[in-house]
């Protein structure tokens, strides 16, 4: 599974950086192209020439080394990566991915690469424990990043707790389930869309709704993994995705505008964004004045989306909502004639706006109801594109 694959092998400073010399001669074995990244700190605890021997390859370290072919172009290594692990990662590499942080050789790599990227944490169990450390790791994990462990037992201090490296088999098999996945959108486009409108009463009013976009992003995000040509048509700008066409838009009626243009060559229209249905039928070009005790907007209706753009694509829409699930999900997939449509109550703590999970239920077209438990908006993601992808292969 890992013959031709390019590893590249992460290792930052903890006490069990001895190990990934374990994880290296494994890889190799396996018929992986290792390439080691190490970071200062890493250095300290294994010499970077005990990973040169082992994988057969010059160790990157410094972005500053002109003889490196990796050097000067800093992001190369992240373009070769079919999958990126970082074992042992410490609190500090991972605040630092949290944040966007690229200053060295391995955070470079990094944030510039599309392949997948997996974490084996490894620290101190105060420091795991630490509400920031989880915050980092769950900021991560909704981005997509995999994690194997930490697990439980002795730690270099001689405390019991958790923050152990995970098993190296745990992570060789991590990485293998990555490698195995398919990428199978690819050669497909897919059309996504994310956020609420804001439909404008004046030039500092509008009217909006509490969608954050994140299950659009999530889904943009999943997409582009499993090789899909991606376009994002998006009212919120969350942390920008490697290798996505992303357009902004604000108001309903320019969202139709961009999802008509482009999803002409799409094979599948994924509607995540919380469209309003009415919009103020006229527009103040000044600031309305408090002039009157009250104050009449008149609304008009904006375009169904999923419903007006016409094409030969698999429509995918969600429905937001307060009551009755299930009943008013299946009235909008059969109105809007969708393949599929995800349906979450927005009531509900877990699933509503702007949290990083999900409860949803999909229905198909021939009304199979599937029920799927709370995950991570990414997970949730995975899910609907299995579905898309299932339908595609139908057609073809
Ligand atoms: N949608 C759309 N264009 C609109 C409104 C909604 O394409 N003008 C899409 C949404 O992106 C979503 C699906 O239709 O995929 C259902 O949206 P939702 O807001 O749940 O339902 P509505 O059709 O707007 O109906 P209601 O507000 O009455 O529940």
């Amino acid at each position: 599974m890992l013959a031709k694959k390019t590893v590249i092998l992460g290792i930052t400073g903890s006490i069990a950086a001895y190990k990934a010399t374990d994880i290296a001669s494994k890889l190799v074995q396996d018929g992986a192209e290792v390439r080691v990244v190490m970071t200062r700190s890493a250095a300290r605890f294994i010499m970077p020439l005990t990973l040169n021997s082992i994988t057969g390859r010059p160790v990157e370290s410094s972005m500053w080394n002109m003889s490196s072919e990796f050097s000067i172009g800093h992001v190369t290594l992240a373009e070769v990566a079919d999958v990126v692990v970082i074992a042992p990662a410490t609190a500090n590499i991972i605040a630092k991915l949290a944040t966007g942080v690229a200053d060295d050789m391995l955070t470079c790599t990094v944030l510039a690469t599309m392949a997948p990227i997996i974490l084996a944490p490894a620290m101190n169990d105060n420091m795991f424990l630490n509400p920031i450390t989880q915050k980092n790791l769950a900021k991560l994990k909704a981005r997509g990043f995999i994690t194997v462990g930490p697990g439980y037992g002795r730690l270099a201090s001689g405390k019991i707790g958790t923050g152990r490296l995970a098993e190296v088999d745990k992570i060789l098999d991590a990485i293998k389930q990555v490698m195995g996945q398919k990428s199978d959108l690819n050669g497909r486009h897919i059309v996504v869309t994310a956020g609420g409108t804001h439909e404008p009463i004046d030039p500092v009013r509008y009217i909006s709704n509490r969608s954050s976009g994140k299950m659009g992003y999530a889904i943009a995000e999943a997409a582009r993994y499993r090789g899909a040509q991606v376009s994002l048509i998006t009212t919120t700008i969350l942390a920008e995705p490697a290798g996505i066409d992303i357009t902004q838009v604000e108001t309903a009626l320019e969202m139709k505008t961009v999802v008509a243009q482009v999803v002409k060559d799409a094979d599948a229209l994924i509607m995540a964004a919380a469209v309003a249905d009415y919009r103020p039928k006229s527009f103040a070009k000044a600031k309305i004045k408090k002039e009157s005790s009250s104050l009449t907007l008149e609304l008009i209706r904006t375009p169904d989306i999923l419903t007006e753009v016409k094409g030969n694509f698999i429509r995918v829409g969600f429905a937001a909502e307060t009551e009755d699930l299930l009943a008013n999900a299946q009235k909008k997939l059969k109105e809007k004639q969708l393949d599929l449509i995800v349906a979450n109550n927005i009531t509900d703590k877990e699933s509503g706006f702007g949290v990083n999970t999900n409860k949803v239920i999909m229905i198909s077209r021939n009304g199979r109801v599937k029920d799927l438990p709370l995950l991570t908006k990414r997970e949730v993601a995975d899910k609907v594109l299995d579905r898309v992808v299932g339908l595609l292969n139908k057609r073809s």
